[in-house]
C-alpha cells in the first residue's frame, strides 16, 4: 500500500503552529528556563545509554504538543508501519524500503513478494562472517601465499560514505588490516592509493549496488589493470570481491562467484552500510563488532516503532527540525560530534539527509509550497569552534546544532576528556545564554577599561544568545551505540520526509547529473561537440584546446 498524502500546511496543527510561532518567536530560552525549574528534565529523553537533552530549543510545552499533533494528523504511525512492513513506499522506483530488515532479528519475518527476506539477510551475513574471518586470520592468502595486509573499498556515495565513516568511527576497535577508500573518478584518488599498496597482499572490494556507476567501474578497471601487471587473470579470484544487486555484471568483470555478495533492490544506497556494503567495516573491525553495529541499529528500530511519539527520539528530533526549518526559516543544521572518531559523520549524513529530502515535488507530483530538506554540515569539536563557530554565535542566521558527545573516552586520558567535554557543555550554554551589554560592560570595567573605550567595543562583544541546540550524550563510542546513533538519524530523515509529503527514497536529481556527464564525455572524446548553451560550449572548446 502506498503512503498517504497530506499537505502538511493544510493540517490544523500547522496552522496553529504558525500562530504559535508568531506569538512566541521572541521568547528567550534563558527566561523559559528561569520560569520553569523542571524544563531540563521535561525536555530530556533517556533511552539505553543515550541521554538527549532538547531543552535548549525555542519551544514550550505547547510547541511540542502541536508538533506531536502534526505527526498524528500526518498519520506518521501508518507510514512507520508501512515502511517496516515492506510496503512499496519508494513509489517512484516501485520498491520497498527495508534497510531495517538488514538488522532484524533472526526470528523476525519480513515479507517481500511473499518471501521472508530475513532468511536471505542471514545467509549473506554468514557469508560475510566466513569471508572476513578467513581474511583477518590469514587463512585466505594472496596469489603468492602471503596474508592480506590492506583492503581497498572501491565505491561511491552510499557504497563509500557509510563504510568510510564507520571504519573511521570504530578505529579504536580495528585489527591489523589497513583500510583504503577509492571513490572519486579523479585519477588522483586511485593513483595515490595505489602508491601505498603491494598487489601481493591487497584485497579489493568493489561495491556498487547497480554495478553501472561510472566512478566505481572506472576505478575498478584501473585497479584491475594495475593488478594484472603483477598477478594473472586467475589471481583475480583471490584478490577481488564484489557487492552488488547486479551479479551478472560482476561475473563479466571476472570476480569469482564465492567472492560475490548480493544486495537487494529494497536497500537504498545511502542506507546500505548494514548489508554486505559494510564488508570493509567487518574486515576492519571483525564480524562480531559489525554485528554489534547492527544490534545497536535494531534496538533503535524497535524504539522508533514502539515508543510513544513524545518519548520517541527520532520523532522528537525530526519535529524540532521541522519547527526550525518551516517556521523559523532555518536553512541549515550543524552536526558537531565531540570525538575525532566521528570526523566523517556529517559528510555521511549529508548524503543520507540531503539526497533523501532534497525534493521539491510532493507525493502527488505537485510543487511544494513550503521548505523541505535542510542543509547539513559540521566538523568535530573542538576544531570546529576555532573554524566556523563564530558565525553560529554572532552571525545573522539561525543554525540549530546537534552536539554529540560521550561520557567516557576510549583512550582513558581523563585530562583530555574533561577538557573536551568542558568545551562541549560550555558551547551549548554560551549559545543559549549569549552575553548581554551589561555583562560585557561589567567585565570590561572589571579589567579597568576606560568608559570611552568600553563604548567603542560594547556592541561587538555582545552575543545575542537564544541559539537552539540538542545535546546527545552517549555513554561510550562502541559499535553498538554507533549503530543506534546512525539509525536515529535514518529515522529522523524518514519522519521529516513523511511530514513534508515527499518521497525520501529516490534520487532523480543525482541520476540527471550521471546522464549529462555521459553526453559530455562523448563531446570530449569525439571530434564534434553536440549542441549546448553558450557557456558550456565555450568551456568545452577551451578545454579541448
Ligand atoms: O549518488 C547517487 C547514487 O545513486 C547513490 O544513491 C548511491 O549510493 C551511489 O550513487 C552509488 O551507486 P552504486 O552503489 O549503484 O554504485
Amino acid at each position: 500500500m502506498s503512503l498517504q498524502s497530506t499537505n502538511p500546511t493544510e493540517t490544523s496543527a500547522w496552522k496553529k503552529l504558525a500562530e504559535h510561532f508568531a506569538n512566541t518567536k521572541e521568547e528567550q530560552l534563558k527566561d523559559l528556563f528561569a520560569s520553569d525549574a523542571s524544563r531540563a528534565e521535561k525536555f530530556t529523553l533517556r533511552w539505553n545509554d543515550f541521554l538527549v537533552d532538547f531543552s535548549k530549543n525555542r519551544i514550550t510545552d505547547e510547541t511540542l504538543s502541536l508538533l506531536l499533533q502534526l505527526a498524528e494528523e500526518i498519520n506518521l504511525a501508518d507510514a512507520i508501519q508501512k515502511q517496516f512492513g515492506g510496503d512499496e513506499i519508494n513509489q517512484t522506483e516501485g520498491r520497498a524500503v527495508l534497510h531495517t530488515a538488514l538488522r532484524a532479528k533472526k526470528s523476525d519475518t519480513i515479507l517481500v513478494d511473499g518471501e521472508n527476506v530475513v532468511d536471505e539477510v542471514y545467509q549473506v551475513k554468514e557469508h560475510i562472517k566466513e569471508f572476513t574471518e578467513s581474511i583477518i586470520s590469514g587463512s585466505a592468502t594472496g596469489y603468492t601465499g602471503k596474508a592480506f595486509t590492506d583492503v581497498v573499498n572501491i565505491g561511491i556515495g552510499g557504497s563509500d560514505l557509510g563504510p568510510a565513516m564507520v571504519t573511521e568511527a570504530l578505529k579504536f576497535y580495528k585489527n591489523h588490516l589497513k583500510l583504503h577508500f577509492v571513490s572519486n573518478v579523479d585519477g588522483d584518488h586511485v593513483n595515490e592509493v595505489l602508491k601505498e599498496l603491494d598487489p601481493e597482499t591487497t584485497l579489493f572490494v568493489v561495491v556498487s549496488k547497480t554495478f553501472t556507476t561510472q566512478e566505481t567501474l572506472s576505478n575498478a578497471t584501473t585497479i584491475k589493470k594495475w593488478f594484472l601487471k603483477h598477478g594473472t587473470q586467475e589471481d583475480i579470484a583471490k584478490h577481488f570481491a564484489a557487492v552488488s544487486t547486479n551479479t551478472e555484471a560482476i561475473s563479466e568483470f571476472g570476480i569469482a562467484a564465492e567472492n560475490v555478495f548480493p544486495m537487494w533492490d529494497w536497500v537504498g544506497g545511502r542506507f546500505s552500510l548494514w548489508s554486505a556494503v559494510g564488508l570493509s567495516i567487518a574486515l576492519a573491525v571483525g564480524f562480531e563488532n559489525f554485528d554489534q553495529l547492527l544490534t545497536g541499529a535494531n534496538e533503535m528500530d524497535e524504539h522508533f516503532k514502539e515508543a510513544d511519539f513524545k518519548d520517541n527520539l527520532p520523532v522528537v528530533l525530526a519535529l524540532l527540525s521541522v519547527w526550525y526549518n518551516n517556521f523559523y526559516g532555518a536553512e541549515t543544521e550543524a552536526i558537531i560530534p565531540y570525538t575525532q572518531y566521528l570526523s566523517r559523520f556529517s559528510a555521511y549524513l549529508q548524503q543520507g539527509i540531503m539526497e533523501s529530502n532534497g525534493k521539491s515535488v510532493d507525493r502527488n507530483g505537485n510543487r511544494v509550497g513550503y521548505e523541505t530538506g535542510t542543509i547539513i554540515w559540521g566538523e568535530p569539536g573542538t576544531n570546529s569552534q576555532h573554524a566556523f563557530f563564530q558565525l553560529i554565535h554572532q552571525g545573522t542566521k539561525i543554525i540549530p546544532v546537534d552536539f554529540i558527545g560521550y561520557k567516557k573516552s576510549l583512550h582513558g586520558d581523563v585530562d583530555h576528556h574533561n577538557k573536551l567535554m568542558a568545551n562541549f557543555f560550555a558551547q551549548t550554554e554560551a549559545l543559549m545564554n549569549g552575553k548581554t551589554a551589561s555583562q560585557v560592560r561589567e567585565e570590561l570595567e572589571g579589567k579597568g577599561m576606560a568608559e570611552n573605550e568600553i563604548e567603542k567595543l560594547l556592541a561587538f562583544k555582545v552575543f545575542e544568545g537564544n541559539k537552539p541546540t540538542n545535546t546527545i550524550l552517549i555513554d561510550k563510542l562502541s559499535p553498538k551505540s554507533l549503530g543506534s546513533l546512525i539509525a536515529l538519524y535514518e529515522h529522523k530523515i524518514f519522519v521529516q520526509g513523511i511530514i513534508w509529503n515527499i518521497f525520501s527514497y529516490d534520487q532523480w536529481g543525482v541520476e540527471l547529473g550521471k546522464q549529462l556527464a555521459g553526453t559530455i564525455l562523448k563531446d570530449i572524446q569525439g571530434s564534434e561537440i553536440a549542441d549546448h548553451d553558450g557557456s558550456t560550449l565555450q568551456l568545452l572548446r577551451y578545454f579541448k584546446g
